[in-house]
Formats: C-alpha cells, sequence, structure tokens
C-alpha cells in the first residue's frame, strides 16, 4: 500500500470515510482495539487484511468496561507509537481513534487526559443514580459466566462500545482475538442475535517464544512476575496433554492449573473447562472444549485459553 492509513477522531468524519468507499463497492474490515499496540494486535490486523479491500483499525480505551476499582486510569496507551507501528505495516487504511465515545452529561472532548479519566471514572459511578449514558448490550448468558462473576459490568461495556464501533464503521467484517475467547463469543452472538450483517473471525492466540499470551497488560508485571506468569500457559499445556492422554475429569483438569499457578505464587481468579460455543461448563470432555483461566500476578489480572478438541470430533 505504502501511504499512511488517515486519522480520525471524529464519529461523523469516520462513517462518511467508511460510507463513500462502500458506496464505491469497497469492503471494510475492522480490527477494534484499546491501543498499545503488541504483536497480537498485529496479528489481527494482517488476518483481516486478506478478507477486505481495506482495513480500518479503531483505538478507544472504553471507559464503559472497566468497573471504578478496575485500571482504566493506568491502561498503558501510546498513540504516537501505535500510529507509527500502523504506517509501517503498511496495510492500515484508516485508524479510528475518538477522544470518546459516551455522551456523557456535558462530553469531555476538551478535557486533558487526568480530568477526562476521573471524569469517566465517576460517570461509571455515577451511572447508577440513572445519570450519563443510559443505553446496554447484554448478551446475557454468555456474559454471566467466567470473567463475567469477577467483572460483572465488562462484558456489556464490550458489547456496548463493539455495537457503536459497528454502527460508526459499519465493516463487513471484524476481527477479535481468541485470547479474549468469551469476548469473541459474546460479540459473536450479538451480531447474531441483532442482525448485524457483519462476519465475526476469531484470531488465534498470539505469544510469546516461552509461551506467554501477548497483552498490553503484560509491560506492567515486574520480571519476577512475568517469570511466575508462564504458569498458565504451562499448566494449561500440561492439562491439555492429560486430558488428550489419559482418562480425566474437568475437576482433574482444573486441579492441574490451580496448583501449578498457586506454586508459581499467582492468584487464581477464574478456572473453568466449558464448550467452545456455549461456554458451559462441563464435567467430563467428550465435546470440544476450552480452559479458561484468569489470575492475579501481583497487580496485574492475566487471562488466557487453550482449546481440547478430543480425538474423532
Ligand atoms: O479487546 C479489546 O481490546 C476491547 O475489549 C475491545 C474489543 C476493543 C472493546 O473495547
Amino acid at each position: 500500500m505504502g501511504s499512511e492509513p488517515e486519522v480520525m477522531r471524529d464519529k461523523a468524519a469516520m462513517r462518511l470515510w467508511s460510507r463513500s468507499r462502500r458506496s464505491q463497492g469497497k469492503t471494510v474490515a475492522l480490527v477494534p482495539t484499546m491501543g498499545f499496540l503488541h504483536d497480537g494486535h498485529l496479528a489481527l490486523i494482517r488476518t483481516a487484511h486478506p478478507l477486505a479491500d481495506l482495513t480500518v483499525v479503531s483505538i478507544y480505551v472504553n471507559p464503559g468496561q472497566f468497573a471504578p476499582s478496575e485500571d482504566f486510569s493506568t491502561y498503558p496507551s501510546d498513540l504516537t507509537g501505535d500510529l507509527k507501528k500502523l504506517a509501517d505495516l503498511g496495510i492500515v487504511h484508516a485508524v479510528f481513534c475518538p477522544s470518546n465515545l459516551y455522551d456523557y452529561e456535558g462530553g469531555f472532548s476538551e478535557m486533558s487526559t487526568a480530568d477526562r479519566v476521573s471524569s469517566a471514572v465517576s460517570c461509571i459511578e455515577a451511572e447508577d443514580d440513572g445519570s450519563g449514558h443510559e443505553t446496554w448490550i447484554r448478551v446475557e448468558k454468555l456474559e454471566r459466566g467466567l470473567c463475567g462473576k469477577s467483572r460483572p459490568v465488562f462484558f456489556r461495556g464490550v458489547a456496548t462500545v463493539v455495537a457503536k464501533l459497528f454502527n460508526i464503521v459499519e465493516p463487513d467484517v471484524a476481527i477479535f482475538g481468541k485470547k479474549d475467547y468469551q469476548q469473541w463469543r459474546v460479540i459473536c452472538r450479538m451480531v447474531r442475535d441483532l442482525d448485524y450483517a457483519i462476519k465475526i473471525v476469531g484470531s488465534e492466540i498470539v505469544r510469546e517464544s516461552d509461551g506467554l499470551a501477548m497483552s498490553s497488560r503484560n509491560v506492567r508485571l515486574s520480571p519476577e512476575e512475568r517469570v511466575k506468569a508462564l504458569s498458565i500457559y504451562n499448566s494449561m499445556s500440561k492439562a491439555k496433554y492429560t486430558a488428550l492422554h489419559e482418562q480425566t475429569t474437568c475437576q482433574e483438569i482444573k486441579d492441574i492449573v490451580i496448583q501449578m499457578v498457586d506454586k508459581a505464587g499467582g492468584r487464581i481468579d477464574c478456572v473453568e473447562v466449558v464448550e467452545q460455543e456455549s461456554l458451559v461448563a462441563v464435567e467430563d470432555i467428550r465435546t470440544p472444549v476450552v480452559i479458561c483461566v484468569a489470575a492475579w500476578f501481583g497487580k496485574v489480572r492475566l487471562i488466557d485459553n487453550m482449546e481440547i478438541n478430543p480425538c474423532g470430533i
């Protein structure tokens, strides 16, 4: 391609860009991100590239998916670095990086980053008394299990902002990483239930050479925590091997993960073995399942998963 992507901050400009290209018969792929791009994001963009004529990347740290106690204010960001990476990649046509997608009372597009962060957090807190953003999309069953237990507002925030991005960018195809397995399934279900004419593609997890799944949160791990965090991948690999070679129950599979992460010094938030589509917990591995893990290393919560497809299925 060779040229720099067009950068748009305004949703009307983004919609116009997309509509005018689609009216010329071009197809559009969207890769939604929260920025601080790493090789995992670049893999999503490479997956998107052959699937449509034009590739749009969105960069937006969505306040609506963080609870007040979570790491919205410290979520890493580097817009200048991100834009350089996208330009260097040479296959991105447009970048959509709005300053705010939620029309909270008064808005905050003119505010400084610090004001924006504290305003967004207080808007989330204020949301319970009816002020601010009122409309949420809930994928009722899929959002409840796994990470939904400890992050009850997360998936409605994700589904809502992704629906907004879909309405603004109007893509033909959108790519989501399978590292966020539950998120990917929630979006697939939302698209099906709400009749979005958008193909959702799940892209495989990208790992560091030692197995740690790439995540923007990895930079917040100390060198010691980074070593401990490997226990997630190592324990899931052992659990998967055991499941494929021995007669095991899902409880035994979960115990392998719990013990190895615990021994390494991590704190398990959630380990489940669930069916790949419904995310319903199973006791035995007879159908394609996925082990989903969330664990804390210091102040950093990491998630990862591994699919297990028993032979003959
Ligand atoms: O996976 C993410 O980065 C975010 O949850 C997403 C899909 C961009 C929505 O904010």
